[in-house]
């Protein structure tokens, strides 16, 4: 289903964790990504870069990353706010509702390790973009990069696609950027994301996600 107003495509959207096996065209993926460079960024410095692969150099890089551990020292830390008791409460909440909804119990080991598997094959899309930027890059850019990455999800669901941002892909950042030519001195590496149409029928892709209320993180003044 193809999102037909950004309300709709903001609440359709959500991390896809299955995907069905049909193919993406450059077109359709060259379209979007082409939309997307007008997404803002302070003082217009468009941060973000990114590679996107399908069929066998993908397929190539997926069997790298299944035979190698992931990298040590880490690219950067994306599990700090789990130091929070409250941040680290949604991310249990998460983990909870989603491995239960792939009927992976809190002990099954094999089930999580085959979900950090999954991971690696971004569930099954046929599409992986994988996106970095210059390391001189700041916190201001980062955020712009999340922009541009978020305006890239709602135009893939005005689309028909949908998407999965994966941080997964950080534990092989310099593995990644080898492959690609990147250079690891210069750039840094973000996230992968996964992009392909979705297996509605999946029980990963529908159980209920959690949201702070609106009263919780937003004060209004003056209304
Ligand atoms: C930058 C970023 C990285 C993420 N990395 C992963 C990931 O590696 N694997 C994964 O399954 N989900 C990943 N997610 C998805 C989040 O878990 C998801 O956005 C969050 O639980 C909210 O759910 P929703 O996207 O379905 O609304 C990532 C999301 C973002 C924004």
């Amino acid at each position: 289903m193809n999102a037909g107003s950004v309300t709709e495509a903001v609440g359709t959207r959500r991390s896809v964790r299955a995907f069905l096996d049909k193919s993406v065209s450059l077109e359709t993926v060259r379209d979007i990504l082409d939309k997307a460079r007008f997404a803002p960024s302070g003082c217009n410095y468009q941060p973000w870069e990114a590679s996107v692969l399908t069929g066998a150099p993908l397929r190539a890089l997926r069997d790298q990353m299944h035979a190698t551990p992931p990298q040590d020292p880490i690219e950067y830390d994306f599990s700090a706010p789990s130091a929070s008791p409250e941040h680290h409460a949604r991310l249990h909440q998460l983990g909870a509702t989603m491995y239960s909804a792939m009927g992976i119990g809190r002990d099954d080991a094999d089930g999580r390790a085959r979900f950090m598997a999954d991971n690696i094959e971004s569930f099954g899309a046929p599409v992986l973009l994988v996106c970095y930027f210059p390391r001189l890059m700041k916190e201001p850019q980062w955020s712009d990069v999340g922009m541009w990455l978020q305006t890239i999800m709602l135009l893939a669901r005005e689309a028909g696609l949908d998407t999965c941002p994966q941080e997964f892909h950080s534990l092989h950042a310099r593995l990644i950027k080898a492959y690609l030519g990147v250079n690891d001195a210069t750039h840094i590496f973000f996230c992968g994301m996964a992009i392909g149409y979705r297996d509605t029928a999946a029980p990963v892709n529908n159980f209920a996600r959690e949201r702070v209320a609106l009263d919780n993180h937003v004060q209004f003044l003056g209304f």
